[in-house]
């Protein structure tokens, strides 16, 4: 299902996705997103996973996101479904996904996982200066990877003319980058809330398109939260420490297996760039080390 809504003016729009129930990063970056200026926040799925907290999570999207879709946690859990539906390349790693997936379902009441179940798939965003596609892994299949380091611009500049857009914006991968197309057309993928993005890092990360001389600029956001207590606190509540190392060292311990080569090692505060040209990187957040807090 695809469904269609319309933002008029030209204010930024904040685009996120990958929650997985880490409420305090949400909160930290609706904040974010608000000091952006972003007066619309689109959800591009997957509210619950490792952390629990699924009520929570789904009430505060539903809460501040004007558009929302299915991502593959969303679609299973709307379907009572005990598995994640992530399609990693690794079984072991869907293994640990379905895991927190089963998790989740217990803090998810009948009411939020109706609402999950109304979301569309895609979503054709029309905006005054042009039309953006949004999905969860990719504009042909939900619970699709697309990694930087196996992007196919042919590919991408496909689904733009397919759908007469301006702009692709996807997540589900958990590893932001920005492709420069052509005719200033772009794909994004942004990120995910849930977890940080493989780089030591703990920071976590979203989209931010914001206007510039008829078009929209794409920017990754990092974003810090308390990280320590939240992870503190599912521990308490007993989630598995897989799932929460990562919260506090910024390294996976989950779906590492199913990376590409290239995105296995990712130096410290890395963004996917792509080969765009230097007006294009400019849009990209300043490296991490030079705006973590002293
Ligand atoms: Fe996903």
């Amino acid at each position: 299902m695809i469904a269609t809504y319309h933002h008029p003016d030209l204010s930024p729009v904040a685009l996120l996705g990958g929650v997985y129930g880490n409420v305090p990063a949400l909160q930290a970056v609706i904040s974010d997103a608000a000091r952006c200026s972003a007066r619309l926040v689109a959800f591009l799925g997957d509210a619950t996973g490792c952390c629990g907290h699924s009520d929570e999570a789904v009430t505060l999207i539903r809460r501040s996101c004007g558009v929302a879709l299915a991502g593959n946690h969303d679609r299973e859990a709307a379907r009572g479904s005990l598995a994640c539906g992530c399609g990693y390349r690794d079984s072991g790693d869907e293994r640990w996904s379905c895991l927190a997936h089963e998790y989740a379902m217990g803090s998810l009441s009948d009411d939020n996982r109706s609402w999950l179940g109304g979301l569309p798939d895609r979503v054709l965003l029309e905006t005054a200066v042009g039309r953006l596609l949004l999905f969860h892994g990719s504009p042909d299949r939900t619970n699709e990877f697309l990694y930087e380091s196996e992007l196919d611009d042919r590919r991408l500049e496909a689904w733009l003319d397919a759908h007469e857009a301006a702009g692709l914006v996807g997540t589900h991968t958990g590893l932001p980058w920005v492709r420069e197309l052509s005719r200033r057309r772009f794909a994004v993928n942004a990120g995910v809330v849930g977890r940080p993005d493989h780089d030591g890092d703990p920071a976590v990360h979203y989209a931010v398109l914001t206007h510039a001389s008829g078009w929209w600029v794409p920017t990754i956001r990092r974003v810090e939260y308390d990280h320590r207590s939240w992870a503190e606190q599912l521990a308490r509540e007993g989630v598995d420490p897989i799932f929460t190392k990562p919260l506090l060292t910024g390294i996976w311990t989950t779906g590492v297996a199913s990376l590409p080569a290239a995105e296995r090692h990712r130096p410290e505060g890395s963004i996917g760039m792509g080969e765009g040209p230097v007006s294009f990187r400019a849009t990209i957040e300043v490296p991490v080390a030079r705006i973590r807090p002293e």
